[in-house]
């Protein structure tokens, strides 16, 4: 039997990042390759039979009286989480989901427990989004929420497709997409994760239930000017995106400032080509923006959109603003979260605003959050934080509401 701390203990030196400190485990890359596999060794230890479906998804299944068959496991009882990371993130953001669910497997184990219906931990490839731009995108192709040509034909930032990338990970590009088979296995899914701002410190609680997630989506701007020489073009005769970039980024802040409850984010900026003495020819920045009511996040996009339009047009450049994903507010199934809160008494109902996969399947099965106190309140940053007693919490409180279910 393995504690939370020690099985995250197990993987603390994969893919720490020298450059910008904590975890880079970007989707299919060697560090998060060495993580899938560690999480298939640990499940093999736990006698649970591992696959990976056709989106790269792996599962690994606690089933009823050995059988293997998708029969026996439609409806089944899930947990889990992912294992990518944002560039320089924290060790718990996803990985803290996934080593609950062993241990909460060892808890019901040492219980004794015999479960009469599966019970599975799922493993979702590329929930940042950080390297092919699509959060949440392993359950947006489970659930169809991606269309397959739309995730074949995404980029990473060396120009690899995920068809590309998934063909070279063993998976056939032409299989990416809904999976009905795989999403009737899943009857129930909890996703533990680590809280990702200040709610449980605020609230002097270890243990949260998720209630919602805001609206959350993401815009790429490309603001395309004229490349020229740092040294010989006048200041009057400049095209440059770079100040029409700073310019929107100023105005992305104020514009979200003005409206409560709204966030929004640029946390990625590229210049082309990108040398010192050169005045970009295009600027590539990533909107991220976030709020409980969908209508004004999409009035905030098209303020930002207005605005970015203005301001290039005052530099002599263009721009123009795709929009990359979109992912409305969920709120959770409410039985769940009924069965949650019984499971674990006393822990406070939570709307985050961070994304998850259990937002996404929440429109197709009914799905729920634990959340485990972040004494930082700090998170996508090395500083993000977890107590191991919190953590063992956690993985109690996940174990407890498993058995409620099973
Ligand atoms: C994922 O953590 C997100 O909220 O972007
Ligand atoms: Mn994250
Ligand atoms: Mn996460």
């Amino acid at each position: 039997m393995e504690t939370v701390s020690s099985l995250l203990g197990s993987i603390s030196d994969v893919g720490r990042d020298g450059v910008r400190g904590g975890y880079s485990r970007p989707v299919f890359s060697t560090p998060e390759l060495d993580l899938r596999n560690w999480f298939q060794e640990q499940a093999g230890r736990r006698g649970l039979d591992v696959e990976t479906d056709r989106n790269g998804i792996l599962w690994a299944w606690w089933d009823v009286d050995g059988r293997h068959d998708d029969d026996s496991r439609r409806g089944a009882l899930v947990t889990g989480s992912h294992l990518d990371s944002v560039p320089g993130g924290g060790a718990f953001d996803g990985p803290l989901g996934v080593a609950s669910a062993l241990a909460a497997v060892d808890i019901l184990k040492e219980r004794g427990i015999q479960p009469q219906r599966a019970l599975a931990v799922a493993v979702f490839p590329e929930e940042e989004g950080s390297r092919f731009g699509v959060a949440c995108l392993g359950s947006r192709l489970l659930t169809g929420a991606i269309d397959a040509d739309t995730a074949r034909n995404l980029k990473d930032p060396n120009g690899t497709t995920f068809a590309e990338a998934a063909r070279a990970n063993g998976l056939d590009p032409e299989h990416l997409g809904r999976d009905g088979a795989a999403l009737a296995r899943i009857g129930d899914f909890i996703e533990l994760h680590v809280e990702q701002g200040r709610g449980l410190i605020d609230l002097d609680a270890p243990i949260g239930v998720g209630s919602s997630i805001i609206g959350h989506g993401r815009w790429k701007l490309t603001i395309t000017g004229q490349g020229n020489h740092a040294g010989t073009t006048l200041m009057e005769d400049r095209a440059d995106p770079m100040v029409a970039a700073a310019q929107v980024i100023l105005a992305i802040r104020k514009t979200a400032a003005a409206a409560p409850d709204a966030r929004a984010t640029v946390g990625r900026v590229q210049p082309i080509p990108g040398g010192t003495n050169v005045i970009a020819s295009r600027v590539e920045m990533w909107i991220d923006v976030r709020h409980p009511d969908d209508a004004t996040t999409a009035s905030l996009v098209e303020a930002v959109h207005g605005k970015a339009q203005k301001a290039a047009a005052f530099e002599g450049c263009t721009a123009t603003l795709a929009q990359e994903s979109l992912s409305g507010t969920v709120n959770f199934d409410t039985e769940l979260q009924r069965q949650l809160s019984a499971a674990v008494p006393g822990a406070p109902a939570l709307p985050t605003g961070a994304g998850h996969d259990a937002g996404i399947l929440a429109g197709h099965v009914p799905s729920g959050m634990l959340y485990v106190r972040n004494p930082t309140g700090i998170s996508h940053s090395p500083e993000e934080h977890v107590e191991d007693d919190d953590a063992n919490l956690g993985a109690t409180a996940l174990a407890d509401a498993l058995e409620r279910l099973l």
